[in-house]
């Protein structure tokens, strides 16, 4: 178990890089850039990132075009990610002309890959240094190198990546947090690049958890979501016995008003345990179960380890235990295949279940994962067709489960003034349904009560 923690020993080399760092930018008014793609486990990253970087003594930016270091922190999970990631770090090709001592690093999920790692060191010259995820604490070394033109580092992380622990953190939000309890993935689902990504599951111990989400709420956060690739299997590699539904129960000892999200479980570890700890005090009435696909044998093929009887047994539970929690889902449509008969038991689950939100994807190969060499792909014009016809079934969905709001009075966490209406506030309920509603006040980061008024397939609308 130690050894999912990185060293004191490297630790301490850390900061010492750091200090290198601090005095050679010393007075000079240095500012950072740091640009997310993917999931919310990047957006998680990139706080840590901001917060490496503020305490090497830059200042963080949102003007790409006078940042004195770029980091562009990449997402591999679709060919679609890689394809934005790398055309954006092609821009930063005229910040480096423009002045040479600009530091443009890259890392993530796609730069976490050897030949996405290869291919930067020899076309992109003016990436400085590319790193996979478990190098975060690495960050002041990789800019002192930059910095001195000392070397270009390409680190991919062949070792077992670690967790470090304590790093400095600048948060996006006052009010909603997420906080990683585990990193990795152990299940490798033939179509998912993360595993090869992002490495074996590693948990973070309880205690550093809960400090983390007690301090948060004692500065006034209201949405804590936390994230793992599969929160559900958190704690195994531990010694203690731990697992999430203890976790759960011991953040629902932490006094406050605040929500408790998930972020994803997988259908495979969703244990009655879990199920039963998502009544506890402060866990969020909503939950976010994966299908990926309807079909038994698809999943099969997936590699997911469970069927849909299996999976409607786990809906029907939670639906029983508290018949108005939001359920939400990811789905795959197109995986190699996929028949038109599989794809209408996608389309029969998502009926039956009755999602208050799909989250919906056409199938990319992946380069290094089974699925990219299996044979019967589905020509994209199917994928397209069966993601479209998918989309439509969703909407009504939606759209009736959100009519049915209408005349309620539901609870909003506020997220502030709309971006296209200066009157308008948006908020979101316990499940994450988007609320607009107007008002003279502004209760950004509060709970309040609004009535629903009206509705349509994406949003609520509601008043104080
Ligand atoms: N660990 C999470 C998923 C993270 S990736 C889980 O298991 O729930 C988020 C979603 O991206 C997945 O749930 C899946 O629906 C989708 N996805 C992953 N790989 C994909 C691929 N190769 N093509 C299309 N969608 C993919
Ligand atoms: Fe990917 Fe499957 Fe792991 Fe989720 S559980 S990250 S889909 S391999
Ligand atoms: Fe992308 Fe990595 Fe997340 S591949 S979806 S950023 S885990």
């Amino acid at each position: 178990m130690l050894d999912n923690f990185v060293s004191l020993t490297e630790l301490e080399k850390m900061a010492e890089y750091a200090d290198k760092v601090r005095s050679l930018i010393k007075n000079k008014s240095l500012r950072a850039f740091v640009i997310t793609l993917g999931c919310q486990q990047n957006e998680a990253d990139s706080e840590r990132i901001k917060g490496i970087l503020v305490s090497l003594g830059y200042t963080i930016t949102d003007d790409e075009k006078i940042a004195d270091a770029i980091i562009v922190n990449t997402c591999a999970i679709r060919e679609h990610a890689e394809k934005r990631a790398l055309s954006i770090i092609g821009r930063y090709k005229h910040n480096k002309a423009k002045n040479p001592d600009t530091v443009i690093g890259v890392c993530g999920c796609m730069s976490a890959q050897e030949h996405r790692s290869e291919h930067l060191k020899r076309s992109y010259h003016y990436v400085d240094f590319a790193f996979g995820t478990g190098s975060l604490h690495r960050l002041p070394e990789f800019i002192y190198g930059a910095l001195t033109k000392a070397k270009r580092s390409f680190v991919l992380d062949t070792e077992r990546p670690q967790i470090a622990e304590g790093l400095p953190v600048v948060r996006e939000c006052a009010h909603r947090a997420w906080v990683s309890i585990m990193y990795g993935c152990n299940n490798f689902c033939t179509y998912c690049i993360v595993p090869y990504v992002r490495g074996r599951e590693r948990s973070r111990m309880p205690e550093d958890i809960i400090k983390e989400v007690r301090e948060l709420v004692e500065s006034g956060c209201k949405d804590i979501t936390l994230l793992g690739q599969n929160v559900n299997s958190y704690g195994k590699e531990l010694d203690g016995g731990y697992d999430i539904a203890y976790l759960l129960r011991e953040i629902s000892k932490i006094e406050g008003d605040f929500w408790i999200h998930l972020m994803t479980s997988h259908p495979k570890d969703a244990s009655d345990a879990l199920i039963e700890a998502l009544s506890c005090k402060s866990v969020a009435n909503h939950f976010h179960l994966p299908l990926q696909s309807g079909s038994s044998p698809i999943l099969k093929r997936m590699n997911r380890h469970y069927d849909i009887d299996r999976y409607l047994e786990i809906i029907d539970k939670l639906k029983r235990q508290n018949p108005s929690i939001t359920l939400t889902t990811d789905i795959i449509v197109g995986f190699p295949g996929e028949s038109d008969e599989d794809f209408e038991k996608t389309l029969e689950v998502i009926r039956r279940v009755e999602y208050d939100s799909v989250y919906s994807f056409v199938f990319s190969p992946r380069k290094g994962t089974p699925a990219y060499s299996m044979e019967d792909q589905i020509p994209e014009e199917i994928k397209k067709e069966r993601f479209e016809r998918l989309t439509e079934l969703q909407n009504e969905i939606s759209r009736k489960k959100n009519e049915a709001m209408v005349g309620k009075t539901v609870r909003v966490l506020v997220d502030g003034k709309s971006k296209n209406n200066d009157k308008i506030y948006t908020s979101r309920t316990e499940g994450n349904k988007i609320v607009h509603f107007e008002a003279d006040k502004d209760y950004t980061g509060q709970f309040i009560n609004l009535k629903i008024i009206r509705t349509d397939t994406f949003a609520l609308y509601g008043e104080i």
